[in-house]
């Protein structure tokens, strides 16, 4: 026998030497939940270790996550009143704006902060985009979507993450931020992104389940693969820095075919479905979650994506995991 593949793993350090990719802690972006009031730190039931924050309390914990090494976020608002065209998504007095003000003025650029972008935490009905009838009208959500987006640029953040899956809205928020003078602020489009049912335990955090339907004529269909390039292709057009696939662990194929076809960075979002199962089969004690969590990070890496956002993040440093 001339080819012994094992004895490249006969040792730890031979091991260590020949890994193929190294998953980093620079790569992981940490999603938050911000929300109004003061003094709060409200758990969500379906998602263990993740809570609401108000400003306040948002500012503290992040101070801690950066003592940890986490220093890039995605934060969602929620708890906001609701109405039909979601008009609190772009209120300048929202949680979202609030929060990003707070922790712009406590961190500077030490903090990277992404805000996603997308209308179905603010519409009573709970879709992603304003309603004709029962159908989600594509152009006329553009608009909103790119209010939305500037608003959060101006309160401060560095990046906006549209996530409501709308035809051209990469498009439309770059010339919106391009007209007010924020060339500087990056888009991280949610471009591959499935009508999913692991994003069941999100829709409890942000109350944003639809009330009918569901995500089908916008959110992408998951037998799909050729169309996911079609969508990533048309974000690099429309102006998109950063792409993404999400969700992670049912889509890796995906993730290597988008980092393949493009030049941007790529993201992965490891979501709320793929955080609950891990955690619920270790509180069972069925596996060993930080061997596990630490696996899917490296198949990540392995994957091609860059950026892994990841609600494992806190446990992964807090417990030494990395
Ligand atoms: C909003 C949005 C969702 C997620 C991120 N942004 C939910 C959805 O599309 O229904 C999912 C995140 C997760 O499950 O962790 N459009
Ligand atoms: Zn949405």
């Amino acid at each position: 026998m001339y080819s012994r593949p094992r004895r490249l793993r006969s040792n730890a350090i031979m091991r260590e030497m020949v890994a193929e990719t190294r998953f980093s802690v620079q790569s992981l972006m940490y999603p938050m939940f911000v929300t109004h009031g003061k003094g709060i730190n409200h758990p969500i039931g379906a998602m263990p270790g993740i809570s609401h924050f108000s400003p306040d309390t948002l500012v503290k914990e992040v101070e801690h996550l950066m003592s940890l090494g986490i220093n890039k976020i995605l934060l969602f608002g929620v708890g906001e009143d609701k109405d039909p065209v979601g008009s609190a998504a772009y209120d300048f007095t929202n949680a979202v704006a609030n929060g990003v003000r707070s922790l712009k003025a406590a961190f500077g650029n030490d903090l990277l902060i992404a805000t996603d972008v997308c209308m179905c935490a603010y519409t009573d009905h709970g879709h992603c985009g304003i309603l004709h009838g029962h159908e989600v009208a594509n152009d006329e959500t553009l608009t909103s979507l790119a209010k939305m987006a500037l608003m959060h640029a101006q309160a401060g953040a560095d990046i906006v993450a549209p996530s409501d899956m709308m035809d051209g809205r990469v498009a439309a928020i770059r010339d919106t931020l391009d007209a007010e003078n924020m060339q500087q602020v990056a888009i991280m489009s949610y471009s591959v992104k499935f009508a999913s049912g692991y994003y069941g335990p999100f829709r409890e955090a942000a109350d944003s389940a639809p009330s009918f339907g569901d995500r089908k004529t916008y959110q992408m269909d998951v037998r799909n693969s050729r169309e996911a390039i079609k969508e990533a292709l048309l974000d690099v057009e429309e102006g998109a820095d950063i792409l993404m696939v999400k969700p992670a662990l049912a889509y890796m194929d995906l993730i290597r075919t988008v980092k393949d076809q493009t030049l941007l960075p790529l993201a992965c979002y490891n979501v709320s479905g793929e955080y609950s199962m891990v955690k619920a089969a270790a509180e069972k004690g069925w596996i060993d979650e930080q061997r596990i969590v630490m696996e899917n990070m490296a198949s990540f890496t392995r994957a091609g994506a860059d950026i892994i956002i990841t609600y494992h993040a806190k446990d992964m440093l807090s417990k030494g995991w990395v």
